[in-house]
Order: C-alpha cells, then sequence, then structure tokens
C-alpha cells in the first residue's frame, strides 16, 4: 500500500509561527512534526510515501527528510501552488497512484499512538469504498463528526465542525480510498469557503453506504493549534523513533 502525506497549508491557527515555517516542519518532542506520520507508516510497511507541500517549503522537506532512506522508506515530492483545500491537495498525488492501487492519505499534522498495521490489513479486504479513523474526543466541535450506524460498520455522514456533534467521535486525518477517489475528486465542486473538502469526499462514500471505519484507542492529537501542539510536544517529549 502506498501513503499520500499532506503537508501544505497556511497552518492558520498556528499564526505567527506558521508565517515563517510549515507547521509540518515545526518541533514536537526531539523531531520535525512531519517525521512522526514518516516514522508511523514505515512502522505498518507502508514505505512509498508522497509527500504534497507548498512552493515555499519544499527545499526544507527535502533537507528533513530527503529521500526517505533515513527512515527507511521512499519519499517523492508535489507542490501544491495554492493553498485550495485537503481534497485539492489529495488531487496532486494522482500521478503516484495507478489504478488498481489501495493507499492512505495522512494529515501531516495528525500524530497516532496506535499502530496502522491492523487498520491497514482491513483496507486491504475491503472490496470498494473508503475507511477512516475515528477517535472518542471529549469536545468533537473542531473536528469532522461522524453518524455511525453501528450494526453495519459504516458512517452515514460525517458534519465538518458542527455546533451540536451527533456523536463523540471525531474523524482522525487518517483515510484510506480506492483509486477510485479521484474520480470523486473531479465531480466535486469547492465549499462556500472556496476549497475542496476531504469531508465532502468522504461524505460521496458515506451517502453511497461504502464508508468503514475502524476506532483508535490510544493517544491521538492533530497538532494544529497552540494548544494541541504543546500537548503533543509534552507527551512526545524524549520518545525515539524507529529508523
Ligand atoms: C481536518 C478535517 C476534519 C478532521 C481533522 C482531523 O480538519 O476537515 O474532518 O477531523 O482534519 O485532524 P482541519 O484540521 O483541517 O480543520
Amino acid at each position: 500500500m502506498k501513503a499520500i502525506i499532506l503537508a501544505g497549508g497556511k497552518g492558520t491557527r498556528l499564526q505567527p509561527l506558521t508565517n515563517w515555517t510549515n507547521k509540518h516542519l515545526l518541533p514536537v518532542g526531539s523531531y520535525p512534526m512531519i517525521c512522526y506520520g514518516v516514522a508511523k507508516l514505515s512502522e505498518a510497511g507502508i514505505k512509498d510515501i508522497a509527500i504534497v507541500t507548498t512552493r515555499t517549503a519544499l527545499g526544507d522537506f527535502a533537507e528533513v527528510l530527503g529521500s526517505g532512506s533515513d527512515w527507511g522508506v521512499s519519499i517523492v515530492y508535489r507542490v501544491q501552488e495554492e493553498a485550495s483545500g485537503i481534497a485539492d491537495a489529495l488531487e496532486l498525488a494522482r500521478p503516484v497512484i495507478s489504478s488498481r492501487d489501495k493507499f492512505v492519505v495522512l494529515l501531516g499534522d495528525n500524530l497516532f499512538e496506535q499502530p496502522l498495521t491492523p487498520f491497514a490489513e482491513t483496507f486491504e479486504q475491503q472490496e470498494d469504498g473508503a475507511m477512516v479513523l475515528l477517535k472518542e474526543v471529549e469536545d468533537p466541535r473542531r473536528y469532522g463528526v461522524p453518524r455511525l450506524d453501528e450494526e453495519t460498520g459504516r458512517i452515514l455522514h460525517i458534519d465538518e465542525k458542527p455546533d451540536d456533534p451527533a456523536s463523540s467521535y471525531c474523524v482522525t486525518g487518517l483515510y484510506f480510498y480506492h483509486a477510485d477517489v479521484f474520480e470523486v475528486i473531479g465531480q466535486m465542486s469547492p465549499s462556500l469557503r472556496g476549497e475542496m473538502e476531504i469531508t465532502d469526499v468522504n461524505n460521496y462514500y458515506a451517502h453511497a453506504k461504502r464508508l468503514r471505519y475502524g476506532v483508535i484507542d490510544k493517544w491521538w492529537t492533530d497538532a494544529g493549534t497552540f494548544e494541541s501542539l504543546e500537548e503533543a510536544a509534552l507527551r512526545l517529549k524524549g520518545t525515539l523513533l524507529q529508523r
């Protein structure tokens, strides 16, 4: 299975820090943030990685990660010229995915303690559609929140950052797709804020009853706010990543 790490964006919630540095290169514990995602995928045997980032940050990513050989993986880079949404960034990885591939998409600011191998194995068996990972959280309102059909193990709908969450779960930034996702993205239009939203992609599968989920129970955060970046730094302080 291949992986795409999305590591572009403006990092608005971490300004002014991100006026000078890409969010995913900020220090968390002993490493730049991006290294945790690369190490987590490598640990799960996912060795072919495409990183989508911005023109200005590309050189710094290459300096930190190079070809990926330090981490036992092979990395290629794609440039997103404008920050126009997660689904739009994903579209840039299309040339590295062939029509029969299954692959995983990781938002680069999502940090997982949980090993990903069992979920990748489950998705290898899934005949079509997509799969997302959920985590129960205290306040789901700043995330995508799923409405679940627990009997069938499917998601019926995802509300993005709802005021009144339908469940106590949030959709983490880890998504499994087949290559048909690029056709789904091709049919989408930008949202009201002018971006191609990953939740719209996932809702396409949810409404077609083709979106499955796995639940993680170990520590997870997205490190996209000052609060969560600090939490991640404390939690991962002193952690040495496997290379
Ligand atoms: C994105 C997704 C959201 C998801 C979150 C996880 O939100 O849109 O559904 O819960 O990542 O990190 P963002 O952090 O880009 O606002």
